[in-house]
C-alpha cells in the first residue's frame, strides 16, 4: 500500500459514512467528491446512495456530469471482485453518468456502463449495459421502454 492509498482509507472511514448518510444531498457531494469522485455542479446525491471509488486507483472511477439526479439508495460500482473468479483479481471499470441523466430510486450500476444524457433510468433497475442518451429503461438487466420527450 502506498503513501496516497493509506490515506485515502483512512479519510474514507470519515469521509464514507458522510457520503452515504450526509444528512444534505450537498454534504454527500461534497464528500464523494473528497473521496475522489468527478462530481460536476448541480448534481443531486440521494440518501444512502454509495458510489464506487476504490482507494488503491488514483483515478475517478465514477465520473457525473452537470445536472445529474441520482436517487434514494443507489449503487453505483466501478469494481468486481472474488478471491477465484478473474483469477482473484480485482477489476476496475469506470462508469460515466452523462448529463441531465435521472437515475430512480434503488438503482445499481455495474462497472464500465456509461449512460447517455437525459436518460432516465427506473426505480429499482440493473443496468449492465451502456444506455443511449434520451432513453427509458427499466428492470433486470434494464432494457428500454422509451425515449424522453
Ligand atoms: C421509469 C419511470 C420514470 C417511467 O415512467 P413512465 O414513462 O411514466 O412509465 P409508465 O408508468 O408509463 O410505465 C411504462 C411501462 O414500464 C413499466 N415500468 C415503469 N417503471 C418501471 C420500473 N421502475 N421497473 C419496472 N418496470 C417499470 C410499467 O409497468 C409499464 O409496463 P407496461 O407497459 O407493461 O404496463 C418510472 O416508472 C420510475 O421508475 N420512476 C422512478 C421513481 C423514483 O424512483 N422516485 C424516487 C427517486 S429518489
Amino acid at each position: 500500500m502506498n503513501l496516497r492509498e493509506f490515506f485515502y482509507r483512512l479519510f474514507g472511514i470519515i469521509l464514507t459514512p458522510l457520503a452515504v448518510f450526509g444528512p444534505f444531498s450537498s454534504i454527500r457531494v461534497w464528500a464523494n467528491r473528497m473521496r475522489g469522485v468527478k462530481i460536476a455542479k448541480g448534481v443531486w446525491i440521494g440518501y444512502l446512495a454509495f458510489i464506487d471509488q476504490p482507494p488503491e486507483i488514483a483515478e475517478s472511477m465514477v465520473e457525473i456530469h452537470e445536472g445529474v439526479g441520482i436517487g434514494f439508495r443507489n449503487n453505483i460500482f466501478a469494481h468486481d471482485s472474488s478471491p477465484v473468479w478473474q483469477g482473484g483479481k480485482c477489476i476496475f471499470k469506470k462508469v460515466v453518468i452523462e448529463r441531465n441523466v435521472y437515475l430512480g430510486a434503488n438503482v445499481t450500476i455495474l462497472p464500465g456502463v456509461r449512460i447517455g444524457e437525459s436518460a432516465v433510468v427506473g426505480a429499482g433497475a440493473v443496468v449492465t449495459k451502456d444506455v443511449e442518451p434520451f432513453t427509458i429503461v427499466v428492470g433486470i438487466p434494464a432494457k428500454p421502454i422509451g425515449k424522453v420527450k
